[in-house]
């Protein structure tokens, strides 16, 4: 055990530390406790002084490609003085809290094999009771868990196998060459690391995506739930008898929200794989778009409700859960809320899952896809009403401009009509809210009163099925056919690219890339594109002739297989063939904008809301960010599409970044005022965390940029009232 060497300093600096208001000034968790609230005790900054806040420091992490296509989305932890985050490359690293002043970092791919892919949410913290110089911080990339010491950033070499855990391992089935990442951290409960993942979602063959359990010291598996039921598990009836052996998906991607008295870990599950298609799962698919409540120690089910029936809209709960206590009828309920991308509150009793608000079972359209079978009902709850608009009717459409106007109407009618839970179609389907939300992956914050703060974001996006490129009797046998159900969902049948998802166009990458280039890339993945090691070596080379423009060869006997030369692994997982029966592919993840850009439905398009959990009634809502261009203009501000979620402390103020318009901004909890804004360095797509050091409140938050046409960053800023003398 390592002591201080001087242990009358540290107890003098311990003491120093101590908030003046016995309030906690450390943000020790994933979103500022293992409930997720986003709430901190911390009262130093009010709505009357929030107006004199300003920068404290800037700390650049580096780390940026050489392409500048990056994001920051981490939600850093501070312990003790010491802020801990990750860089755009998902290298790890600490800083001095109160100056930004580095103290290590980690790279995870100094280590070979390991790849520096995906965005990063967030890091764990655990520090041995019984040992308290043994503190850790973990967090996860590619396919790894590291755990690191969080005094040195080093390995701690007695975890897994050198400090890492292999997390491709232990799922259930094999995973071979399917993308794989982690983006969100898990929760700890005792020794218990509880972890997620994020698999594939296109018609690809996808990784399953049980929760699991982790022992912290020594990264060995302690349990997995099935989240696709095996025969005999609960739920196996609410798919085909082989969906296990080969369906992907049903992940939590989120994060998690853990009851530390009562040993519950709610899970929200993501939806099955593919996401727009499920021909080949008919049935309700549980535990696929779930909110389920796990026994934290051993795994075993305890509770769910189910939150999408058989979803064909990527429909799962896009946040993690947050807990509240509300009082309903006199009553007071421990309770967990659930956000969801179609804009609505699950709000359910943490003991028992029933439902604080009725939840009603309402009838939706039927679908026409070859193969499909729609579910007749999805679960709506009757309160709190839904924060983002539901309807996308004519009365919606953009009035901005009169042109925009008249170039939407257009394309709106000859679109389906919409309604919600419309089916997927071929001649396009709206869906609004967007594919991200509604409510989107920053969640929602919650202070003690039981008044939920939610960021929404009101964009209509449209899904377009295609029927799969095919050669007779032998799917996914030309370079065509592959692009156009694998790679065209990102990278658009057009090959244009899509420059909101950051997905650069392949017309004329024959200038730029040659074929071991494009072969090297589809083996490994990079950034957000994952790897594509399920085709077999024959796809691969097909189909990156294809996107270089070589003409295809005469089909060789051997081609016209796929996954020929790996009939083991697609043996195991369901394999290429199972791709080849999927008859639809998609265009791509689309949002709706007029021609000048913006989105095609009325404004507001980014909101900040206060609801009453207890009453289930609104407290306000404002718009979230601006245009300034079109403010100019004399519109109204519109709000922005928003990514990352709120803060929300005792002091009475809402922080939140996640507006398009790179403003960082302080609201009044009790009116939606806008009480002060600072212009970030780049967009501040994450949600800022709180923490006090040496009696000096700070908000911090990371400037990563990247999305929505926005330049990327490196920095994280931390802001602070002026010193004033009194502060050290
Ligand atoms: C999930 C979305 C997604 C899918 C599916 C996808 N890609 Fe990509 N692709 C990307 C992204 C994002 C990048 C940019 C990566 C970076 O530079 O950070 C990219 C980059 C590329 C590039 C390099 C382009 C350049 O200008 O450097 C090629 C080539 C490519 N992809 C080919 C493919 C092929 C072939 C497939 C299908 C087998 C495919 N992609 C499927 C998202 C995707």
């Amino acid at each position: 055990m390592r002591r201080s060497p001087l242990p009358i300093l540290s107890a003098l600096v311990l003491v120093c530390s101590l908030p003046a208001s016995g309030a906690d000034s450390n943000w020790s968790a994933y979103l500022g406790d293992k409930g997720s609230s986003h709430f901190s005790t911390l009262r130093q900054i009010t709505p009357e002084n929030v107006a004199s806040l300003q920068p404290a420091w800037t700390f650049h992490t580096g780390g940026m490609p050489p392409n500048n296509r990056s994001q920051i989305q981490c939600n850093p932890l501070i312990i003790n003085g010491v802020l801990y985050g990750t860089t755009p490359d998902q290298q790890a690293f600490a800083v001095e809290a109160a100056t930004g002043k580095e103290l290590w970092r980690f790279d995870p791919a100094a280590q070979p094999g390991i790849k520096k892919s995906g965005v990063n949410r967030g890091l764990m913290f655990w520090e041995d009771k019984a040992n308290p110089a043994d503190r850790r911080i973990f967090y996860a990339n590619d396919h790894f868990l590291h755990a690191l010491d969080a005094g040195t950033g080093r390995r701690i070499s007695s975890f897994g196998e050198d400090g890492s855990v292999e997390l491709k391992a232990n799922l259930g089935r094999d995973a071979g060459g399917l993308a794989f990442g982690v983006s969100s951290p898990g929760v700890i409960y005792k020794d218990v690391l509880i972890l997620g993942m994020r698999v594939g979602e296109g018609p690809a063959p996808a990784a399953p995506g049980p929760v699991r359990g982790f022992d912290v010291r020594t990264g060995k598996m302690l349990w997995r739930f099935n989240t696709i039921p095996s025969p005999g598990e609960f739920g196996y009836d609410t798919w085909p008898p082989n969906a296990y052996t080969h369906i992907g998906g049903a992940n939590v991607w989120t994060g998690f929200a853990l009851d530390e008295k009562r040993g519950l870990v709610f899970c929200p599950t993501g939806s099955a794989a593919f996401d727009f298609w499920g021909g080949n799962r008919h049935g309700n698919n549980l535990f696929a778009n779930c909110l389920i409540a796990l026994d934290a120690q051993t795994g075993k089910r305890v509770w769910h409700q189910q939150l999408v029936h058989h979803d064909l809209w990527d429909r799962d709960p896009p946040a993690p859960p947050t807990l509240v206590n509300v009082t309903r009828n006199g009553r007071k309920i421990d309770a967990v809320a659930q956000v969801t991308k179609s804009g609505h509150v699950f709000v359910f009793d943490r003991e028992n899952g029933e439902p604080v608000f009725p939840i009603e079972e309402v009838p939706v359209p039927a679908s026409d896809l070859q193969g499909e079978s729609a579910s007749p009902t999805q679960p709506i709850p009757t309160k709190p009403a839904a924060f983002s608009r539901q309807l996308f009717t004519y009365n919606e459409i953009t009035n901005i401009f009169p042109a925009s106007h008249r170039q939407v109407l257009e394309r709106f009618s000859k679109l389906r009509p919409h309604t919600p839970f419309a089916p997927p179609s071929r001649e396009g389907t709206i869906v609004f809210p967007g594919f991200d939300g509604g409510a989107e992956w920053g969640g929602a914050a919650a202070d003690p009163d039981g008044i939920l703060y939610v960021n929404a974001n009101e964009m209509a996006w449209i899904l377009t099925m295609v029927e799969s490129k095919k050669t007779a009797g032998a799917p996914l046998a030309t370079g065509e056919a592959i692009f156009s159900q694998i790679c065209a969902a990102c990278h658009g049948q057009d090959r244009m690219g899509n420059k909101a998802q950051n997905v650069p166009p392949l017309v004329g990458v024959e200038q730029r890339l040659k074929k071991a280039d494009v072969l090297a890339l589809l083996k490994a993945g990079k950034g957000v594109m994952p790897s594509f090691g399920f085709l077999s070596e024959q796809q691969q080379s097909l189909v990156a002739d294809h996107v270089l423009g070589v003409a295809p060869a005469p089909a060789a006997p051997a081609a016209s297989k796929p996954g020929a030369n790996s009939a083991a692994a697609k043996e195991e997982m369901g394999g290429a063939d199972v791709l080849g029966s999927i008859p639809y592919s998609t265009t791509g993840y689309n949002r709706w904008l007029d021609p000048d850009g913006y989105p095609a439905v009325k404004p507001p398009w980014g909101t900040l809301n206060a609801i009453d959990l207890n009453t289930g009634e609104y407290r306000w809502t404002v718009t979230l960010g601006e245009f300034p261009e079109l403010t100019a203009k004399g519109i109204p501000p519109t709000g922005t599409e928003n990514y990352g979620g709120p803060v929300v402390t005792a002091g009475g103020l809402v922080f939140i970044g996640a507006s398009r318009d790179e403003y960082f901004r302080a609201f009044d909890r009790k009116t939606g005022r806008e009480l002060w804004k600072y212009k970030l360095p780049a967009a501040g797509y994450a949600t800022p965390s709180t923490y006090e050091v040496n009696g000096r409140q700070y908000v911090v938050i990371a400037c990563g940029g990247g999305k929505i046409g926005t330049k990327s960053g490196d920095a994280y800023m931390a802001f602070a009232l002026p010193a004033a003398g009194g502060a050290k």
